[in-house]
């Protein structure tokens, strides 16, 4: 079997830009507005977890029952939030070494993806300018499981033509490195991740890598 990495897939939040704290602002201000408690500590384990998923791990700790419809309005109310902090995202918020990094693989013929549990994913690559850098982009909008199973990063391989022995996933959600395995693929765990003992490769960012000594 060839098991040679012909691509990369990255997650986005938290891994090429770091969105993760404008999540976390905007759960917040919902959630203080509604009065239920929400810190930091919980914010981690919404890291890789989709929208509606991620609501109901912050509404474990409610006072009350919330009906679906006041669920679905909730995490409209937060997305929209979301979308005004993130519409201020310049290409200079990108996390240090991302953009070396894509462009270190495009230049060694190793093809690029993007595999994020985002349903912003479209506007946020937009924001950094970078809606043309990659091969295939599968997110949230094109999948119905979420991290950590291995639907997205299945999607990403298959987009890109790959098998996914042949696919390397860089991640920064312990959810993420679940769903990279799952898939059969290797993982660079990066951030929190990167203290994952299940992660093939890991590094505190992508700065503190060089990608050629894994792809190779
Ligand atoms: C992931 C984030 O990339 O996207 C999660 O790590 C987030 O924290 C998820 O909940 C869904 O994001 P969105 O933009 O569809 O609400
Ligand atoms: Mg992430």
């Amino acid at each position: 079997m060839n098991t040679a990495i012909q691509g990369v897939i990255f997650d986005l939040d938290g891994v090429i830009v770091s969105t993760d704290n404008c999540h976390y602002l905007a759960w917040k201000r919902m959630a203080d507005e509604e009065g239920i408690p929400f810190d930091r500590t919980i914010n981690e384990r919404l890291r890789g977890v989709s929208r509606m998923e991620s609501l109901s791990i912050i509404l474990e700790k409610a006072a009350r029952e919330y009906s679906e419809e006041e669920k679905q309005a909730m995490a409209a109310r937060k997305n929209g939030y979301y979308v005004e902090l993130i519409g201020s995202l310049t290409p200079d918020d990108m996390l240090p070494g991302a953009l070396d990094t894509l462009e270190l693989l495009k230049a060694n013929g190793v093809k690029i993806a993007i595999g994020s549990s985002s349903r912003n994913t479209p506007i946020i690559l937009r924001q950094l300018r970078l809606e043309n850098a990659f091969h295939a982009v599968a997110d949230g909008n094109a999948i119905t499981r979420s991290k950590p199973d291995p639907e997205v990063f299945l999607l990403a391989a298959k987009l890109l033509g790959l098998a996914p022995e042949n696919c390397l996933v860089v991640e920064d959600a312990d959810a993420g490195v679940e769903a990279a395995l799952a898939g059969g693929m290797r993982v660079l765990g990066v951030g929190g991740a990167a203290r994952n003992p299940k992660a093939t490769f890991a590094a505190e960012s992508l700065a503190a890598v060089d990608i050629r000594t894994i792809i190779q």
